[in-house]
């Protein structure tokens, strides 16, 4: 099993930290191949939370190494914080993380961009502010990206942001021409001195790491690729325009990392026993039902606010349709099901198991955002169940709807479960 991939098949936040963590006894390397600060992932060990924006879930495991790797964007302030907390909580990450010297670098300018941008009424996308989609242009742009690499080399970076921070604050300036929020105004060499400090930190974290990852292979090593953000964020094959800018679906570790296909022997689908999405976008099984409705019951049994904006996420019951697209696309060998706890106490639930979509049904997921818009969930009613389950750990233990349920989203998927999460905790797990 060299290579295994946990990648999330709803719209992000389906609790994949928790199943990397799961899985990093059993392996040597943790990769993240996309996104960036964007991402968070949450992982409780004995009741004490870890809360990871950047840095992949590997880095609380003694022993393991992590990998950051080229298809990812950095914030260095933001990887440098994460390195601290984790130091002041007795984690020391030397030696055993590392950053690609092909990732792209968020600047100050990235992020004034985007606020500019999703400050306007119109175009919004309901993104997380932290500069991710403005990199991602410039990467693909080619004439504006810089990457970690280049952070290294003093002269080379300072004259690449003379040349690229002019041209920053006239974009800028035109994006809030007349109507919207005052613009920064950025100089180059304040940048070049902040980030040149933050490089002198930076250096011992950077590599080749799409060699470094071959070379572990080669040696027989067991990889790990942590997927940001969920498929229907995928920027191809997501609900475009309401995704991420970077490919979150397996398919984005060649790219991402560097490491071919062939080596990934192993996907995992995670999905939530019902469904969430953060920002804007299509969401046919969203509950919109009230402050006294199921929805906001929902969400605050699952504590369903993003770990990096806070926003309330939206809540709605799990779709059979969507998560059939997504563990189709991904190549999914099995599905995990987590947070089945949040779901106790409801005295009937519903799945989606088809869209109606102008008087005819539909039965496969239109990823166009806009025809998407206009799908009316068709639903399975199941019974519920009463019990607290968070306390059982074996299949055989839950009550027989929390059994039928998961079985019905097993026939729906057509994918075997292989975990049922019953809590946050790494020991709140069933393994069916
Ligand atoms: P990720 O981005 O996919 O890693 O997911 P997040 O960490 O953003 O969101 C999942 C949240 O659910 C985290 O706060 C986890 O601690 C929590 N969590 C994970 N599994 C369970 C579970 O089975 N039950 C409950 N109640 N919470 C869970
Ligand atoms: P994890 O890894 C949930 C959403 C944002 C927004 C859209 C684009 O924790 O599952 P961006 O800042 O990426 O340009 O925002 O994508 N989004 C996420 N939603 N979980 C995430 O990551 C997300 N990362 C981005 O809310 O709708
Ligand atoms: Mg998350």
């Amino acid at each position: 099993m060299p290579g295994t991939c946990v990648v999330g098949l709803q719209w992000g936040d389906e609790a994949k930290g928790k199943i990397v963590d799961l899985l990093g006894h059993d392996c040597d390397i943790v990769v993240r191949y996309n996104g960036g600060a964007n991402a968070g992932h949450t992982v409780v060990v004995n009741g004490k939370a870890f809360k990871l924006s950047l840095l992949p879930t590997g880095v609380i495991r003694p022993g393991v190494i992590s990998v950051i790797g080229n298809g990812v964007v950095v914030y260095p302030p933001r990887f440098l914080e994460e390195v601290d907390s984790l130091a002041q909580g007795g984690i020391d990450v030397t030696g055993n993380l590392f950053v690609s010297d092909h990732a792209h670098i968020i600047f100050p300018y990235h992020i004034e961009e985007e606020r500019l941008l999703e400050s306007g009424s119109e175009g919004k996308i309901g993104t997380t502010g932290r500069g991710i989609g403005p990199c991602y242009q410039d990467k693909v742009g080619r004439r504006f990206g810089i990457r970690m690499g280049e952070l290294l080399n003093e002269a080379h970076l300072r004259e690449r942001l003379r040349f690229i921070v002019p041209f920053k604050n006239r974009l800028l300036t035109a994006f809030a021409n007349g109507h919207g929020p005052s613009v920064r105004s950025f100089d180059s060499e304040t940048i070049a001195e902040e980030y040149l400090g933050y490089a002198q930190r930076l250096k011992p974290f950077v590599r080749d790491t799409s060699r470094l990852l071959q070379d572990a292979l080669a040696a027989g090593k067991r990889l790990i690729f942590e997927a940001a953000q969920g498929s229907l964020l995928d920027v191809d094959h997501g609900t475009y325009p309401y995704v991420t800018s970077s490919s979150s679906l397996p398919s984005g570790i060649w790219g991402g990392a560097g490491v071919p296909a062939k080596f990934i022997t192993r996907i995992i689908g995670v999905v939530k026993a019902y469904t969430t999405r953060v920002g804007q976008g299509p969401f046919p099984t969203e509950l919109t039902d009230g402050p006294d409705g199921i929805g906001e019951r929902i969400r605050r049994v699952g504590r369903e606010y993003g770990t990096v904006t806070g926003r309330p996420r939206r809540v709605g019951w799990f779709d059979a349709v969507a998560v059939r697209y997504t563990a189709t696309l991904s190549g999914a060998d099995e599905i995990t099901l987590m947070l089945l706890d949040v779901l106790s106490g409801l005295t009937e639930l519903k799945i989606c198991t088809a869209y109606e979509l102008d008087g005819q049904q539909l039965t496969h997921f239109p990823s166009d955002a806009y025809q998407l818009e206009r799908c009316q969930p068709i639903y399975e009613t199941l019974p519920g169940w009463r019990e607290d389950i968070t306390g059982i750990r074996k299949w055989a233990d839950l009550p027989t709807a929390a059994r039928r349920y998961v079985e019905r989203i097993r026939e729906l998927v057509g994918l075997k479960v292989s975990v049922v999460s019953v809590g946050p905790d790494r020991e709140q797990t069933i393994m069916v």
